[in-house]
């Protein structure tokens, strides 16, 4: 009875799945592997702030996750350059990382890659589903923090993003998320439309 299907789940198996089978469009609301909906409103919202995305240096600061691999897909997509800061044992996955070729670099230090960027962004240590790996997380992150520190290596006019909740203190301080260069809240809100337009192009 539905016209489109919206799942958010674990497995990126399952939604592919899903898709194969249906009649109607299906949108990943996250799973473990991507996060498209959200870099939909984290592009929308650089445009709204700073216009052109394509050619600007983009950092994402933690782990190799959904973000990271959206991230790295949106880099491809909407031709930005990407830097990325993810410590030894939380590395993205290679084919992702690999089929974007030189729009995206890896450092091990997370203030070389923070270097220049136009815009920053981090996710939480622990995703939903990984609770139970906070303090190894905890340790093996240290040095990744979207702090002062580092927001004064990047562009001056650099945005700070976050697909929230942040846990602040941890993956980004209390200043820099509260700070004149973070848009978090307008990247939140962002989803709303970015999603809506998601469904008027697939419906229309
Ligand atoms: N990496 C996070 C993103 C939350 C929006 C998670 O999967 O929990």
């Amino acid at each position: 009875m539905a016209d489109c299907v919206i799942i958010r789940t674990y497995e990126h198996d399952k939604i592919e799945r899903f898709a194969f089978e249906s009649r109607v469009p299906v949108i990943n609301a996250l799973t473990d592997l991507y996060h498209p909906c959200q870099l939909l409103a984290d592009v929308q919202t650089f445009v709204e702030h700073r216009g052109e995305v394509r050619g600007a240096t983009v950092t994402y600061i933690g782990d190799g996750n959904n973000m990271c691999h959206s991230y790295i897909n949106a880099a491809r997509q909407f031709g930005f350059n990407l830097r990325l800061g993810c410590p030894g044992d939380y590395q993205p996955d290679s084919e992702i990382l690999a089929a974007a070729g030189d729009r995206v670099q890896l450092f091990d230090d997370p203030m070389e890659a923070a270097k220049g960027a136009h815009w920053i962004a981090t996710d939480v240590w622990a995703s939903m589903g990984q609770e139970e790996e906070q303090a190894k997380r905890r340790e093996a992150f240290q040095d990744f923090q979207v702090n002062e520190e580092m927001l004064a290596v990047a562009d001056p006019e650099a945005l700070f993003m976050h697909c929230l909740p942040a846990h602040r203190g941890e993956e980004v301080s209390a200043g820099v998320m509260d700070s004149t260069q973070s848009v978090v809240w307008d990247e939140a809100e962002n989803r709303l439309h970015a999603q809506k337009a998601l469904l008027e192009f697939l419906l229309t």
